[in-house]
Order: C-alpha cells, then structure tokens, then sequence
C-alpha cells in the first residue's frame, strides 16, 4: 500500500474511470506529428526517431474546380519535407494533409456534394500523392456542418476508397493510406444542428481517424480551463468523453489515434488572487491566447511563473500576475498515453510537430515515444488495484 506521487495517480485515475486494460492494437503504431512551413523548425531539423508517421500541412483543392493543383513554392516544401524525412529515416511514413482549421469549409461541403467533382478531388489527390512520394492523404475538414454534409463524407471516403485500391492495383504499389483529422467526439453535441460522422463508413474505408482531443477551453470562454483534459468532474467537454464517443458509435479503437496539443491556451486573470481551475478571466492572455509548448517553458521560467497539476482534469496549468496558461506536459502526456494505451487505441499523434521544446530534446514527443507500448505501463494497469480515497489522496494496492 503507498501514497502516490501525481504521475501515478493518474494510471489510478485511468483505471478509476472504468476502462479495463487492452491488449495493445496489433497494427502498425502510429506516433504521429503534424509539421507545417515554419522557420524554426525546418524538416531537417525533425528528430525523426521521435515519430513513425508526419503529416504535411496543409494544401487546398482549387475553390471552382476542386482539383488539388501544387503551386511551385509549395512543390519545393513538399519535395523538401519528404527528401529531408527521408535521408534521415527512408521508412518513416509520410502523408498530405488536405484542408486545416483555416480552410474554407465551403470548399469541402461543395466538392463533396457532386459525384463528378468529388472524382476530379478524388483523382487529383492521388495524382499528387504519387507524384510526390508520399505515403498517404488525410483530410482535414472543419467540418462538415449538417447531416446531409455527413453524407457526402460518407459517399466521398467509400469512393475515396475505392479510388486508392484501384490505384494500388494499376500501379503494383502499396495502397495509399488515407485518414482525416476530426472533432474530439463523434457528434457535435455542443452545436445546434446535431449531426454524426459516418462511423461505419470511416472503419471500411479509413486507415485510421485522428481524433483532435484538444481546444476543449479557451479565452472565449471567460473562465480558465483545461485546453485537453482527460477528466473533467462536472462536464462532457473531456478527452475521455470524446474518445468513449467514438468507440461508443462503433468505431474501432485499433482505427483511434488521440490528437495531444503541444500548445497551450491563455488567459488574463480577473483577479491575481484567484487563479485555479474554472477561475474568472477577462480575456485571452499572452500570445493572444496561445502558446507553444516551449514558448510556454519560456514564459514559466522567464516570469518565474507557479506551475500547477490539476488532478481532477490531469493537466498542468502556470499562472504569473494576471496571466494564466493551460496546457500539456511531460506528466500530463504521460497518462494520456496510459489511456490512449488502456483503450486499446493505435497511438497518438501531435498538433504540431515544431512546438514541442525541440531544443531542450523534444521532450514531450520524446515521452510518448518512450512510454507508448512500454512493457511498465501494461504492468501497471494490469498489476494493480487502487482505491481512491478523495480527491488528491490515492491508496495504491498491490493484486
Ligand atoms: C476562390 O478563392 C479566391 C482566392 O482566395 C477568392 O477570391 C474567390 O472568391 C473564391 N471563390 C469561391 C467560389 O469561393
Ligand atoms: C512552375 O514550374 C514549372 C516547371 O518547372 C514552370 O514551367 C512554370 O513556369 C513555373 N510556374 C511559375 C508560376 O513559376
Ligand atoms: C456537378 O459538377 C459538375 C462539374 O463541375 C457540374 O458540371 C454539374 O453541373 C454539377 N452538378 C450539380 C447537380 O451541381
Ligand atoms: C443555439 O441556439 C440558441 C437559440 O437560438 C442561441 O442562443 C445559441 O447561441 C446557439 N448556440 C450555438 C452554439 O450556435
Ligand atoms: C454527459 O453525457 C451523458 C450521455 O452521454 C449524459 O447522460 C450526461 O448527462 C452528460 N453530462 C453532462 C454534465 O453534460
Ligand atoms: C469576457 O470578458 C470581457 C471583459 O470583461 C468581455 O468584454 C467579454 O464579452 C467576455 N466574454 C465572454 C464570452 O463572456
Ligand atoms: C487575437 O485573436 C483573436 C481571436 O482569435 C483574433 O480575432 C485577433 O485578430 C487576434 N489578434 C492579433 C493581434 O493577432
Ligand atoms: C530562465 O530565466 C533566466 C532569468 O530569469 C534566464 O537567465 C535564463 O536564460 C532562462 N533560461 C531559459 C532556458 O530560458
């Protein structure tokens, strides 16, 4: 029996939850980064031991005729991202992603809704695809809207299937993969028109889902808050909820990826004096209301900032005058990997890749890939029985 330090009350809290622990998924682990044209961080400088797949972000079909057309700068990113990738590691996995939370959803909901265009968008994504090299296509779109957008989800990724299966076998070559990026739960349960992904049609037709399990909370809410919880007592708005959403509609965990943000969100505190969790704000705080993760270290030890550990949500959050950050740590991906890990769920994969502290040896993207199906924490979940006794006290149990 022992008292518990905070990375091991949240394999309790895990276990706490209710969800027994899964042998891992069998297919090919994904430790995924998304990665973007950013002078800090170019690929050659991506420590690719750190990840088994890298997303390139983003590109956009043409807005009238729905055809993904390359300009020549972008040619040059793209051949440079996957050469760069490649001379380091010639079996990481690569894949273009197509849309992004900037992108004109418009865009989507009207190729989608046409057979013919949705083949013009079809083709020309694996045209461009094989061009380049890369491995596989991922679908960015925020979001589809309505049902009836749902739908034509549905119709394009059976096509979109069928489509990259025909390719495969003209060309002699792997299929390409293709997976998207989507809401962190299956329904869009917090907006007036309801509406569901096509589950069935994404286990069919998708390699797998990135579930984007994070921008939970934010300066536009006036209260600070957990940007990706994993727990939140008095609310649905958690990366448990999500995740439980999604298997809870059919998906299949071995096709789940959990999205972990290597940024945090800011607040301006109303009042210094009151600066936990749910605490009242007056508005977005340094960065305009957000931060990278080392530009977070930088702010925490720059302002000699108190870094906090909320139990209740697992995540870590710092405060400094009236300014106030939530956000992921080392510790707090620690037990969402658990998680992801006790679920069964293929891996996880990072928004994006150039946050994370990668002069200080990446040490978050260094943690998932070290932890994510490490004999110990399978022995843990599996070796013990805990009791909570309240909220920041855990009893530990050995079977
Ligand atoms: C297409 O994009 C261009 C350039 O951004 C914009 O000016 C135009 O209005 C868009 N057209 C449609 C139909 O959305
Ligand atoms: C793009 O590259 C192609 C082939 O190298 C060249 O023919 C074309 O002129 C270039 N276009 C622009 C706008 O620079
Ligand atoms: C579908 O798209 C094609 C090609 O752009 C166009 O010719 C046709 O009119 C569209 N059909 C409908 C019903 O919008
Ligand atoms: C939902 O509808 C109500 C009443 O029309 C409105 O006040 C509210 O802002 C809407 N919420 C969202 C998320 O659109
Ligand atoms: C969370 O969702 C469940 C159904 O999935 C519902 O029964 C419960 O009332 C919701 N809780 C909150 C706090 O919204
Ligand atoms: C947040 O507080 C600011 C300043 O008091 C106010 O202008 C703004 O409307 C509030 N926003 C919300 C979403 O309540
Ligand atoms: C700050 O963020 C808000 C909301 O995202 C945006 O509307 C505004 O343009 C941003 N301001 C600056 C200076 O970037
Ligand atoms: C931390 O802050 C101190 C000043 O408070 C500064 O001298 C030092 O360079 C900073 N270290 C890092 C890694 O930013």
């Amino acid at each position: 029996m022992a008292r518990l330090n905070f990375v091991q009350f949240i394999f309790l809290a895990i276990v706490y939850a209710g969800i027994t622990g899964k042998s891992p998924a069998t297919a090919e682990v994904m430790k995924g980064a998304y990665w973007f044209e950013q002078p800090l961080l170019p690929p050659s400088a991506i420590e690719t031991s750190l990840f088994s797949h890298l997303y390139y972000a983003f590109v956009m079909p043409n807005n009238v005729t729905f055809k993904l057309e390359i300009s020549n700068s972008t040619a040059t990113s793209i051949s440079n991202f996957i050469d760069s990738l490649h001379s380091k590691d010639p079996t990481i996995k690569t894949l273009l992603s197509i849309g992004g939370g900037d992108s004109d959803s418009l865009v989507f909901s009207t190729m989608a809704s046409n057979s013919s265009t949705r083949k013009i968008f079809i083709d020309s994504t694996i045209e461009v695809a094989r061009n380049f090299g890369f491995d596989g296509l991922d679908l960015d779109w925020e979001y589809p809207q309505n049902p009836k957008e749902m739908n034509d989800l549905d119709l394009l990724l059976k096509e979109w299937r069928l489509a990259i299966n025909l390719d495969a076998t003209t060309s002699g070559r792997p299929p390409l993969l293709l997976s998207a990026a989507v809401y962190f739960a299956v329904e869009f349960f917090l907006s007036n028109t309801s509406r569901s992904y096509p589950v069935a049609s994404m286990n069919q037709n998708m390699d797998w889902i990135n579930v984007m399990s994070y921008d939970l909370h934010g300066a536009w809410s006036n209260n600070t808050g957990a940007p990706a919880g994993l727990f939140d007592p008095k609310s649905n708005v958690t990366v448990i909820y999500g995740i439980q959403s999604w298997i809870g509609a059919g998906a299949l965990p071995e096709k789940v990826i959990m999205g972990i943000p290597l940024y945090g969100r800011t607040w301006t505190l109303k009042d210094t004096s009151v600066h936990g969790m749910g605490a009242q704000a007056v508005g977005a705080g340094p960065g305009n209301g957000t931060l990278q993760f080392f530009q977070v270290e930088q702010f925490n030890n720059d302002t000699g900032a108190t870094v906090a550990y909320d139990v209740n949500t697992v995540s870590a959050y710092s405060y400094s005058g009236t300014s106030w950050i939530g956000y992921d740590d080392p510790l707090t991906v620690t037990a969402k990997i658990g998680f992801a890990q006790a679920l069964g769920l293929r891996g996880y994969f990072f928004w994006a890749c150039g946050f994370d502290a990668f002069n200080s040896n990446w040490k978050v993207a260094r943690q998932g890939k070290i932890l994510f199906l490490s004999p110990c924490i399978n022995n843990f979940l599996s070796s013990v029985h805990c009791e909570l006794t309240h909220k920041s006290e855990v009893t530990l149990v050995k079977k």
